[in-house]
């Protein structure tokens, strides 16, 4: 019996080891460098607090999304939807998200047993990593990669393995993949649109980490939070390559597409067995998700063409900004295909350690930026040791005095 298959038994019959069993067995809460400590966002937050810095540190914007969601939230509580949902997530809501799958990527999802609602797809990510891995397991991502996937692999007590994106399109290197995948590897997975590289996979990239995935017996966990969120080029969601949907779990949330991050709504969808998995764990890390945003993101998946093609042409003049100031600035700009993110290297201004220079941009100019390097092992620190990370979903005049305070950067280093 292969492994997928012994977990989708396990999965059927309630038998997966649970997580805190396998914790016990070895998961290290506190990593020896110290990383699931006060992580580098609330760091450098503190700092652009205290400096009154702009923060273009953590990705979260400066506007609400749209009022039609909001005024659905507020009817939800009006009218009493104010306590346990169920634990896979309301109906209206599991079945928005089956119609948005539809609708956009023609994929075919059962709302009963394919899709389950957790609280962001942060408690997505946990939840299906905790379900499928374990001591003795690999799981690859690519590097940098999502602080999450660290701390979590880390609880999980299975080994992290990357595979790096490099300048300077930041798309996986196929012979590096191919290299670091192994029969070891139980998870590969994929953050398609990328935070923080904002490259977006293509097709023939996809399909070989499908072809790896078939050829090792692993299971896809890809999360693709900003899939909304792309700039002239097309996102495809790996569920929808040949011989994909049996072995993927599928990650989205509202907190990006709708510009609610605090409400913290996210899903996870898949083949029914690996599904179950997820329920399972998800039970004992919040049992259920706040039940009046359900409500509101069900009318938000709902939205019609003009909304979601205006998320990315929004989104897009923003990057533009704040891209023509950091060039201005003498950096060197990686133009992103997706996301909110914006990548600079900072070598041309003559800095070595960009670690060290955001933790002084706040007071310098009074911006506030992530050090890429937080997002890598050693290895993929050293790789990236020059390079800032800028998020540009904040209103165009907080950009535009982003860019004429960092244009004084080059005199003030
Ligand atoms: C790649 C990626 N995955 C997941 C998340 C977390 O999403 P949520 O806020 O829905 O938990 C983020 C948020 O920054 C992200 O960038």
């Amino acid at each position: 019996m292969s492994r997928t298959d012994r977990t989708l038994a396990q999965g059927r019959q309630g038998t997966l080891q649970a997580p805190w069993q396998r914790a016990a067995a070895g998961a290290n809460l506190l990593g020896a460098d110290g990383r699931l400590d006060v992580t580098i966002f609330e760091e450098i937050t503190t700092l652009a607090v205290r400096t009154g810095a702009i923060n273009l540190g953590q990705g979260f914007p400066d506007e609400d999304g749209p009022d039609v969601m909001a005024e659905a939230a507020r009817d939800a509580i009006a009218s009493g939807a104010n306590q346990y949902a169920p634990g896979k997530g309301i109906p209206a809501l599991r079945d928005a998200i089956a119609a948005h799958q539809q609708r956009f990527y023609g994929l075919d999802l059962d709302p009963e047993d394919q899709i389950v609602v957790t609280t962001g797809a942060t408690e997505a990510i946990a939840a299906a990593l905790l379900a499928l891995t374990g001591p003795g397991d690999e799981v690859l991502t690519f590097e940098p990669f999502y602080d999450s996937y660290g701390a979590v692999i880390g609880l999980s007590g299975a080994t992290h393995t990357t595979s790096p994106l490099v300048a300077p399109d930041f798309h996986p290197d196929l012979d590096a993949l191919e290299a670091a995948v192994s029969d070891r590897t139980r998870v590969i997975l994929v953050n398609n649109p990328h935070n923080p590289m904002g490259s977006v996979f293509t097709h023939t990239e996809l399909t070989r980490i499908v072809e790896l995935a078939h050829r090792h017996d692993a299971v896809i966990i890809t999360d693709e939070v900003y899939e909304h969120l792309t700039f002239g080029v097309q996102h495809v969601p790996v569920a929808t390559l040949p011989g994909a949907a049996e072995r993927t779990l599928t990650i989205s949330s509202a907190g990006k597409t709708f510009s609610f991050t605090g409400w913290k709504v996210g899903w996870v969808s898949g083949p029914p067995e690996l599904v179950a998995a997820v329920r399972t764990v998800k039970q004992f890390l919040s049992y259920s998700s706040g039940t009046p945003f359900q409500a509101a993101v069900a009318a938000g998946l709902a939205m019609d063409d003009a909304f979601y093609g205006g998320i990315s042409s929004t989104l897009q003049a923003k990057r533009d900004i704040l891209a023509d100031g950091l060039r201005t600035a003498g950096l060197e700009v990686f133009l992103p295909e997706g996301t909110y993110f914006i990548n600079v290297d900072t070598a041309p201004l003559g800095v070595t350690d960009a670690t060290a220079l955001a933790r002084r941009l706040p007071e310098l100019v009074g911006v506030a930026a992530i050090p890429v390097p937080v997002f890598c092992h050693p290895e993929g620190a050293e790789r990236t040791k020059s390079l800032l990370r800028f998020a540009f979903c904040k209103r165009p005049e907080v950009l535009e005095e982003a860019a004429a305070r960092l244009a004084q950067l080059k005199d003030r280093l």
